[in-house]
């Protein structure tokens, strides 16, 4: 297998995760998760969105969650944004990265966002403007890369059709988001086989949802074809409010687990991750879809049973300590 030594991970859980929650978690609770997730060492962190409030309205604290959060030097705190008054919002936040959002479907762009592919373009170049403008950097993602819940297959002449327009708008760092886990490994294979020889030079980024159990499989895909940035939730949380069937992202503890188990350092600290899982369960009030939170890690081991012990324990049984 061919994997990176090292792969840089984003949680999105603040923001794609708390996004979809039906009851409201007050702002406080909010930050608190994402000083955790600093404390724990991520590297970048989506810590909202600044949308419009009767749209999402679990998103309507943007302002005061990037207030109140306590900046780590060496985390890149992102927001999300579908048009220039979102990032106008973002950057007088003092977000550090805007994130933003058109989607591969015309259907999925305007159940989203309320725009066809068209005219989220046209937003999106006056966001880069905004950017370039306040000095921040921007990630472009492209929900439902992988498929559409309305439409079915993208084609790929489609993606690869946004992904030239967002380029020559100024695009050094795009997403490719599946949105309601439609993705296949064999399908991220070919998608990456396409695009990445075709735009050198673009920082590609994996946005996974484990909708039907492969966005690890999709992750080890794509990082055999290169690709070392993802996004993932802590806990497993996330789901698009305007995407039927969506469920949550790749979770972050789990994937870090999985990586490091495997050598691929990510500057995390899981036992630290574990924990703020923990918490994250405990405010959101109900069981999250992390795997490594109920198993615990790899290495856990249990009491032996006591016939097992005193036969062990018999000369002439190989030594297991
Ligand atoms: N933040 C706050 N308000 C916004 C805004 C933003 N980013 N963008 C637009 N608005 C306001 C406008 O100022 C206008 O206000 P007014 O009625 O007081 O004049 C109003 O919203 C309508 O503007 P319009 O451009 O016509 O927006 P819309 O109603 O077509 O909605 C979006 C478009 C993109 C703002 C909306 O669909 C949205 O926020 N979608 C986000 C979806 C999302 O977060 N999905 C999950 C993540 S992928
Ligand atoms: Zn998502």
């Amino acid at each position: 297998m061919k994997l990176p030594e090292r792969v840089t991970i984003c949680d999105v859980g603040p923001r794609d995760g708390f996004q979809i929650d039906p009851d409201w978690i007050p702002t406080e609770l909010k930050v608190e998760v994402i000083d955790r997730l600093s404390e724990a060492g991520l590297p970048r962190i989506e810590v909202t969105s600044f949308v419009h409030p009767k749209v999402v309205p679990q998103m309507r604290d943007a302002e005061a969650v990037m207030a109140r959060i306590r900046r780590r030097a060496g985390t890149v705190y992102a927001a999300l944004v579908p048009n220039d008054k979102g990032a106008v919002r973002a950057a007088d936040a003092g977000v550090d990265e805007l994130h933003t959002v058109v989607s591969a479907s015309e259907s999925h762009n305007l159940a989203n966002v309320n725009m066809t592919i068209a005219e989220s373009l046209e937003k999106l170049r006056a966001v880069m403007q905004v950017a370039a403008r306040a000095g921040v950097r921007v990630g472009c993602g492209i929900s439902t890369s992988f498929g559409c819940p309305f439409e079915g297959d993208v084609p790929l002449e489609q993606l690869e059709r946004i992904v030239g327009a967002l380029v020559d708008m100024g695009a050094r760092a795009i997403g490719l988001a599946d949105t309601t886990g439609m993705a296949n490994p064999r399908q991220v294979g070919r998608v990456l086989e396409r695009l990445v020889p075709r735009f050198s030079g673009v920082e590609w980024t994996l946005h996974t949802h484990d909708t039907r159990a492969l966005a690890i499989p999709n992750i080890l895909a794509a990082m055999e074809h290169g690709v070392t940035h993802f996004d993932a939730s802590i806990g497993g949380l996330g789901g698009c409010p305007f995407a039927p069937g969506a469920s949550g992202n790749v979770c972050t503890e789990d994937l870090v687990h999985g990586l490091h188990a495997m050598g691929v350092e990510t500057g995390i600290d899981l036992d630290r991750l574990i924990a703020t899982a923990n918490r994250v369960e405990a405010i959101v009030g109900r069981t999250l879809p992390g795997q490594i939170i109920k198993a615990g890690k790899w290495d856990r081991r249990y009491p032996l049973p006591d016939g097992v012990a005193a036969r062990l324990r018999r000369p002439g049984v190989p030594d297991v300590s």
